[in-house]
């Protein structure tokens, strides 16, 4: 089995991922680290040498790439992995894959992203919370039909010990 984490930056996809494998005892690969590795580039870099167009054409291929390994897997996506080209439909066609939207609240998120953002090319100009949150709220509106079509909506907003054990619920 294959179970895929997907949300909006910083929902916490990487750190329940992590918890999530480690208990159930899968691989865990983070899809933004893969394609570090495999690009020899941060994801910033790609972004800035290469290009949004080329992130997202590579970020399909590396998606396919990790879902056809024969082997359970634990995969965090990155924010956008859902909303481009067929990705969403590759994720859900195969039974085998079990997909999580990992729901936070507008406002949390934004409060993160401010922190966090240095490492994320999509949001690294925006400098204060209110900016932040008007962006997210406008993005997710846009991404959100995607995200809830996973196969569980898990309410994030709470310990990722919680969330691990909410994902965990729908297994058995
Ligand atoms: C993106 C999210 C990032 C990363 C890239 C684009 C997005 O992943 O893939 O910066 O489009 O939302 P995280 O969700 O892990 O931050």
């Amino acid at each position: 089995m294959k179970i895929v984490l997907l949300g909006y930056m910083a929902s916490g996809k990487t750190t329940v991922g992590k918890q999530l494998s480690k208990l159930l005892q899968y691989n865990f690969i983070d899809l933004d680290s893969y394609i570090e590795a495999q690009e020899k580039l941060s994801i910033p870099e790609v972004f800035q040498k290469k290009g949004a167009i080329y992130f997202r054409k590579k970020e399909a291929v590396y998606l396919r790439q990790i879902l056809n390994k024969n082997k359970p897997i634990v995969l965090s996506t990155g924010g956008g992995t859902p909303c481009y080209g067929n990705n969403l439909s590759f994720i859900l066609k195969n039974k085998q894959h079990k997909s999580y939207y990992l729901k936070v609240p507008n406002t949390i998120l934004a409060k993160r992203l401010v922190q966090e953002k240095a490492h994320r090319p999509l949001v690294s100009s925006i400098s204060t919370e209110e900016k932040m949150l008007e962006f997210v709220g406008k993005h997710i509106f846009e991404r959100k039909q995607y995200y809830e079509q996973a196969n569980y909506s898990i309410n994030a907003n709470t310990y990722p010990k919680a969330i691990v054990e909410a994902i965990v619920a729908t297994l058995y």
